[in-house]
């Protein structure tokens, strides 16, 4: 029987392809605490599927999300969110999920909706999606990642600019910064090209697609001499898998490869 959920739609558009579109719409899907816990059980058991090979991720036209819940953080004190350990589950998303998440972004990607798509593995967007990290307004600053990637993805004097003025940024400034690998004009141009890429995705091999994920998220984390020596390590270590054989065999036979772990 299909689950059902309060605050996501969960689906299978494409063979391989599992998308999990936020629905919180009286919010601007606002990330409260009950729909980031949905959220990473619906991921973890997508991560954990046998017939799924990538992840979409993605909100309404008018907003991916529209920040952490600004009411329910308002009363917080430093002692609750520091004992409750306030948005450290987000990082489940990047800790625990395995497969390839692509971020469908359009309209708002603000705050802590902006650092999601942050976390995913690339962003899709439309060019009038707004991004932005605006918590100096708020009289605070970014809380899940977003000093970090977003510096990562932009270098450190455009994110000071970002993060210090909190001025928003267009999917098409995102798109030209890399922060997004494509902009496209509208939100079905968009859709349709995030699952044509995921189902591409969702082809391959998946021990051959975990490992790509996990080499190239590596390079945020380690520095380059360490990195590729991470990277030659997992590339050797795939000469041990069937999917190695069967990919160079087709080649050599002209045949499409028929994954055994797809
Ligand atoms: C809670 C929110 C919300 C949010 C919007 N809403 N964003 N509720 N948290 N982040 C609610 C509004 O209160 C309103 O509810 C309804 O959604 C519609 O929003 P409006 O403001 O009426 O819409 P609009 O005038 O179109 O303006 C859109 C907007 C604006 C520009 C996106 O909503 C806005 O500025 N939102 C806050 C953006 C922001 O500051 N995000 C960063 C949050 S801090 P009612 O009940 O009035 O209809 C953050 C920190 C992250 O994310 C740190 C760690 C995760």
């Amino acid at each position: 029987a299909p689950t059902t959920y309060s605050y996501l739609e969960v689906s299978e558009p494409r063979p391989g392809v599992g998308q999990v579109t936020l629905s919180r719409p009286k919010a601007l899907n606002a990330l409260s605490t009950p729909l980031i816990t949905e959220l990473n059980s619906v991921l973890q058991s997508l991560s954990t599927s046998p017939t799924i090979g990538a992840i979409i991720l993605t909100g309404s036209p008018k907003a991916f999300a529209a920040g952490a819940d600004i009411k329910e953080m308002a009363p917080l004190t430093f002692s609750s969110a520091y004992t409750n350990s306030f948005i450290e589950s987000w990082s489940d998303l990047t800790t625990t999920v395995k497969k390839p998440i692509l971020a469908a972004v359009s309209g708002y990607a603000l705050g802590g909706g902006c650092e999601l798509a942050l976390m995913c593995d690339l962003i899709y967007c439309t060019t009038g999606a707004t991004f932005g990290q605006p918590e100096i307004k708020l009289g605070t600053v970014p809380g899940a990642g977003g000093s970090q990637r977003l510096t990562r993805a932009v270098g450190k004097s455009k994110a000071m600019e970002l993060i210090l003025t909190g001025k928003f940024f267009s999917g098409e400034e995102a798109e030209k910064w890399g922060v997004a690998a494509r902009a496209f004009a509208t939100h079905e141009e968009l859709m349709a090209s995030v699952l044509d890429t995921a189902e591409t995705i969702a082809s391959y091999s998946k021990v051959a697609v975990m490992a790509a994920k996990e080499v190239v998220n590596k390079s945020q984390d380690l520095a380059l001499r360490d990195g590729v020596e991470y990277e030659r390590r997992v590339f050797h270590s795939l000469f041990g898998s069937e999917d190695q054989k069967i990919g160079m065999k087709a080649f050599a036979e002209k045949q499409k490869p028929e994954w055994k772990h797809k």
